[in-house]
């Protein structure tokens, strides 16, 4: 295992502390962590499966896997077999692990990306390259490609040209392609597609990974519950290794995630909430100085005025408002940060007071 960073949040606590002391308290755009209820059809499974003594299955049932391939086929367009679905503990834990689940010895993960991506080269030994451009990347292989569409922190959507381009250069060297899509209900202004769409990878999974997260799209960080699907062979492989390792979602949380990958409108509910907090926050900040960039998709507006990212962050903080700098997500986030919309509508209310 290789050095792991700091971790960076620790890093915010004193601007948390000037936040908190706002006399109208803190608004807190920083981690992004869900506000909003877990919907009650979901609540209702989870508690309906309480009485659960036995040992789940890290497979997860048949019917968990049939709500998660019925939903990629209903809104995404993608035909994956029930038997192809692999439940997760939340998708942080295997992201973290994919390098060492694959023995990779190289992992490219984007330039501005989502910490745990180099976490999980560090966590398997493996050299971790933070690059946009596969073309330059020289001859070396290369075991892992992450791709992020819509992207943490910056929200871009990446066109479907880039996403085949990215496959066919994957395919040609026996690179595993991981997408994680965990944001791929929260398209605003462009639509984003799944790797696994037959328009991107030509009906052919081979090589491939989608990674998917219920935290963002139904409320459910506190449950801990997302799935990978893809590539059989790969998928049967991944499953071997969790059942040895005891990677098992407990089987209230199976239940509960049947439940909210078969319904669709708690989460259209949801997109509404968000959406309407984006309005309201996006000209606020743009008034306040700030020129937002990408942010076409996701849960985060990424911004900058010019200032390095701690000023901002400082800046922000006097007025009880808590964001994330950008370099937390890469040097190249140095001049940027990157404000969650996910706060109630009351304190969203507060940041767009303050910020006049
Ligand atoms: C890009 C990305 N991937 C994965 C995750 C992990 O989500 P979870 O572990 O809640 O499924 C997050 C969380 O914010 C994220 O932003």
């Amino acid at each position: 295992m290789n050095k792991l960073p700091d971790f960076p949040w620790d890093r915010l606590e004193p601007y948390k502390e000037r936040a908190l002391a706002h006399p109208d308290g803190i608004v807190d755009l920083s981690v992004g962590t869900p506000v909003d209820p877990v919907p009650e059809i979901v609540q209702a499974a989870l508690v309906q499966a309480a009485d659960s003594p036995g040992y789940p299955l890290t497979h997860g049932t048949k019917g968990l896997r049939e709500s998660a391939a019925g939903w990629l086929r209903r809104r995404h367009g993608v035909g994956v077999e029930q038997h192809d679905v692999l439940p997760l503990i939340g998708t942080k834990e295997f992201v973290a692990w994919l390098p060492t689940y694959l023995g990779a010895k190289r992992v490219v993960f984007p330039e501005l990306a989502y910490p745990t991506y180099d976490v999980g080269a560090r966590l398997a030994g493996a050299a971790g390259v933070a690059s946009d451009g596969l073309l330059a990347l020289g001859p070396q292989h290369v075991d892992l490609v992450w791709v992020n569409s819509p992207g943490n922190p910056t929200g871009r959507v990446l066109p479907p040209e880039h996403l085949r381009k990215v496959v066919s250069w994957a395919r040609e060297r026996g690179t595993v392609v991981a997408s994680d899509e965990c944001y791929l209900e929260l398209g605003w202004e462009e639509r984003p597609m799944s790797i696994l769409h037959p328009d991107i990878c030509g009906g052919s999974h081979e090589g491939l990974l989608a990674v998917h997260s219920l935290s963002k799209r139904s409320n459910l960080a506190g449950y801990r519950a997302g799935f990978v699907t893809g590539d059989p062979a790969l998928v049967k492989r991944l499953l071997e290794i969790r059942k040895h390792a005891g990677m098992l979602m407990p089987a209230p949380v199976q239940a509960a995630m049947s439940a909210a990958f078969a319904d669709d409108v708690h989460a259209d509910q949801q997109r509404e909430r968000y959406a309407a907090r984006r309005t309201l926050l996006r000209p606020a900040l743009e008034q306040a100085g700030w020129t937002i960039e990408h942010s076409t998709a996701g849960l985060y507006f990424w911004a900058t005025n010019g200032q390095s990212a701690w000023d901002q962050v400082s800046k922000l903080s006097e007025i009880g408002i808590l964001v994330a700098p950008g370099d937390f997500y890469g040097s190249a986030g140095g001049r940027h940060i990157r404000i969650a919309i996910t706060a109630t509508d009351e304190r969203i209310g507060a940041a767009v007071r303050r910020l006049q």
